[in-house]
């Protein structure tokens, strides 16, 4: 199944990276049945190799799919390339704290993507990935709305999940997004929260719970904390980002112009530019159509700058 433009085949995808997080996500690609054909790519051709062997025995119990291991080339007419090659945090170790490692394999990986005259979307999963976005855009020349970083959709989901334990709902009913870096300085949009258009504090009061400001500041840290738990306890993050890989191709494949938080560079909004940031984005078949200005109050504003000039901080030491 090809596009218009015929260099791409719909049903097509690639990820480069096969550790973890890029294995969960060719996992949870292949459970979805979005694609009929994946490839696998990563400097150890080993480790490709076995996870598609792998995950390809579960063909049979699903549907069919083309799943093997390969080089660059064979990427070239996929519909969207993943890219979770780098560095995973340690225990203990923050995100950007992989930036010079992490760039420094973006600058080996993006070239020889553009040698593949690539027309698909990119998808940025490595972290930090809201500077790993900004360097794909720069390294790349791509058209900006064809390279989203997974941004915060996780930390969005992990927020849902918290409030929908904490108001007995069900969390795809929670509408609030964790927005600016996936990392330290992002921040809960609370002043949008709602559940089912109610403003989350009114919903919180129906349940009984009138100490808001506590509870939004425990359940904001706990969200912005999660990565680092789970860490220490299991070494590693996968299944929720891998999750959240497979709901970005959902939008994207099925053109379902769907409201996500991803990473995408800022051209003014909220009066912050020239930095990527994780903001809610309309995503469908040509990626970013745009960013939706949800309200955020003065202080929400104000951390939200705050975020954008960490990063901006990180950007100033790298050279393109
Ligand atoms: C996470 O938030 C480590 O960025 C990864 O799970």
């Amino acid at each position: 199944m090809k596009n218009s433009n015929c260099d791409v085949n719909l049903r097509k995808v690639a990820v480069i990276g096969c550790g973890f997080v890029g294995s969960a996500s060719a996992f949870a690609l292949m459970q979805s049945g979005m694609f009929s054909e994946m490839v696998l790519i990563d400097v150890d051709k080993d480790r490709a190799e076995g996870e598609a062997l792998d995950i390809s025995h579960g063909v049979p119990l699903n549907r069919p799919m083309k799943i093997y291991s390969g080089e660059y080339k064979d990427a070239s007419d996929a519909a969207i390339v993943i890219i979770t090659a780098g560095a995973g945090q340690k225990p203990g170790e923050t995100r950007l704290e992989l930036v010079h490692k992490n760039v420094g394999i973006f600058k080996s990986i993006i070239p020889q993507i553009n040698e593949c005259n690539f027309k698909g979307i990119l998808l940025i999963v490595s972290n930090p990935v809201d500077i790993l976005t900004y360097t794909a855009i720069k390294l790349s020349g791509l058209p900006e709305n064809r390279i989203i970083g997974s941004g915060t959709v996780l930390d969005t989901a992990r927020l849902k999940y918290q409030l929908g334990q904490h108001l007995g709902v069900d969390s795809r009913s929670v509408h609030a997004f964790i927005i600016g870096e996936h990392g330290d300085s992002e921040i809960a949009a609370w002043s949008s929260a709602n559940v089912s258009g109610i403003p989350i504090n009114s919903f919180c009061e129906m349940r009984g719970y009138f100490n808001h400001e506590e509870a939004m500041i425990r359940i904001a840290d706990s969200v912005k904390n999660m990565a680092y738990e789970i860490i220490e306890k299991k070494k590693a993050t996968y299944y929720g980002i891998a999750m959240s890989v497979k709901r970005i191709c959902e939008a994207i494949l099925r053109d379902e112009k769907s409201i996500l938080p991803v990473s995408s560079m800022m051209h003014g909004e909220y009066g912050i530019e020239n930095v990527v940031l994780s903001m809610p984005s309309i995503v469908g078949k040509d990626g970013i159509e745009t960013k939706v200005p949800i309200t955020v109050n003065e202080n929400e504003c104000t951390h939200l700058m705050k975020s954008a000039n960490a990063l901006k901080e990180v950007i100033s030491e790298l050279e393109f």
